[in-house]
């Protein structure tokens, strides 16, 4: 027995899209639905698509732009071409584009069903010749954004040296998998990467756990015990949340910094270290600073080389890689099979701000690989938080029908203007819609 084959259905005529999505799943098959070409493009950056089934001719961009995308970046994907203009250029044109498998309108659901068949088994032989597909990743990150490319060469360069390095972002932005990275790509990488958080090491146990300390150096310790700087040793630490490190601790590491040498805990005599200090913090040093509560000079220590990653939200188009990326993993985790994501879906969680940034991402996909009870994961599976994101708080001054419009202005944004997809994430009719957005615009 196979098990459900996702079909991605890219029509701008609703009935086409309701028969072929009813008939199809009555076959087993997973079925998400594209209005266009863009909305099309977007599902199949975020889900695994066994079948793209597209209409040629659409307003807007046409199919042969989508076979030709498809058949560029989606080499394992089939494609059925179905067309109310049957032509044989046509056809030939569709053939040299890519596609498969092509079907004149009018059908019988036999024909449907046999094209369908035919390119479904295609696939099938495909996947046992390729074997499982492997996602692309740069050392262990994911993101094509413009900011991530800056974050790959910045990883690069400082992986080529010995340079102090400090990893500024929000929380859950990443920072430790970039420490991670500079680590594994350097000439250390054979050699111990040590994090340490110093933000939840309570103050008098900081020093002894990153320095060491000597037999008798206080009541409890009995034997000798080396610190994290001797476990990383021709290696790497992460001194991670450096802003929480108190200010004697600050003198602590600058001394370090310095003079490359640590002194035990009970010693006097300093001993040389070769550990690469990367240094990483969600705070605005230069405020703290201005407050008297990090110590400049220490900054400037730390400051020589210096990778700032962006919020997630700065990275719109980081989001469905990551999403794609997380649903992979967790269903293997899970040993299920790959939920797919609906177009709406997908709309509103490329168009959330993500406070809580890939963490939180990687949390929500989590969760709704565990919850998904079918293939498909639609807007109702969606955490409530998220289909209300846009109504921000901390306003609380604007009136109800301003924070509709904004609502509203906002979707629109999120699906790029596509009116009949904002009605819909919003649920409520195209004419209702117009309504509302004729009284904003009055
Ligand atoms: N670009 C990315 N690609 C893949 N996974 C990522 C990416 N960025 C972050 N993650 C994942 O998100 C989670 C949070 O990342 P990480 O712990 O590195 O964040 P952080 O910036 O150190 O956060 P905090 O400030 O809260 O310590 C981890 O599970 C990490 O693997
Ligand atoms: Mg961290």
């Amino acid at each position: 027995m196979s098990e459900a084959e996702s079909i991605l259905v890219v029509d701008d005529s609703p009935d086409t899209r309701e028969v072929l999505r009813r008939n199809l799943t009555s076959k087993g098959h997973t079925v998400i639905t594209s209005s266009g070409v863009t909305e099309a493009i977007a599902v199949l950056a975020a889900n695994c698509i066994d079948l793209v089934i597209t209409d040629i001719r659409m307003p807007g961009i046409d199919g042969f732009d989508l076979l030709r995308h498809v058949h560029e970046n989606y080499k394992e994907s089939e494609m059925l071409v179905i067309t109310g203009f049957p032509s044989v250029e046509g056809a030939v044109r569709a053939m040299k584009a890519g596609a498969d498998e092509y079907l004149a309108k009018p059908f019988t659901v036999e024909e449907l069903f046999l094209a369908v068949d035919k390119a479904l088994e295609k696939r099938r032989l495909k996947r046992k010749a390729i074997g499982p597909s492997i996602l692309p990743a740069r050392y262990g990150l994911i993101g094509e954004s413009k900011a991530m490319a800056e974050v790959y060469r910045a990883i690069a360069k400082a992986s080529a040296s010995s340079a102090t390095v400090l990893v500024q972002g929000e929380s859950g932005t990443g920072k430790e998998l970039i420490a991670r990275a500079i680590h594994y790509g350097s000439r250390r990488a054979s050699f111990p990467f040590v994090p340490v958080n110093c933000g939840s090491i309570p103050e008098q146990l900081l020093e002894s756990e990153l320095f060491g300390h000597i037999k008798g150096a206080f009541t409890g310790a009995s034997t000798a015990r080396a610190g994290f700087f001797q476990t990383a040793d021709r290696g790497t630490i992460l001194l991670d949340e450096i802003s929480e490190a108190s200010l004697s601790m600050q003198v602590k590491l600058l001394r370090v910094l310095q003079e490359k040498e640590i002194c035990m805990l009970g010693s006097s005599t300093p001993r040389k270290v070769d550990v690469r200090i990367c240094a990483a913090t969600n705070k605005d040093l230069s405020a703290l600073i201005k407050k008297g509560l990090f110590r400049e000079d220490l900054f400037y220590r730390l400051n020589v080389f210096t990778i700032v990653i962006p919020p997630l939200r700065e990275r719109g188009d980081d989001i469905i890689p990551l999403i794609q990326h997380f649903i992979a993993r967790k269903s293997e985790e899970f040993g299920r099979k790959p939920p797919l994501l609906s177009e709406e879906a997908l709309a509103i969680l490329r168009g959330y701000h993500w406070p809580g940034n890939v963490r939180e991402l990687e949390n929500v996909v989590q969760r709704l690989v565990a919850m998904a009870d079918g293939d498909l994961i639609e807007v109702p599976d969606l955490p409530s938080l998220m289909r209300f994101s846009a109504l921000r708080t901390g306003d609380l001054t604007r009136t109800l029908a301003e924070v509709e419009a904004e609502y509203i202005q906002s979707v629109l944004d999120s699906v790029n203007g596509n009116k009949s997809l904002a009605a819909r994430i919003l649920d409520v009719d195209r004419k209702t819609l117009r309504e509302k957005l004729r009284k904003t615009d009055a």
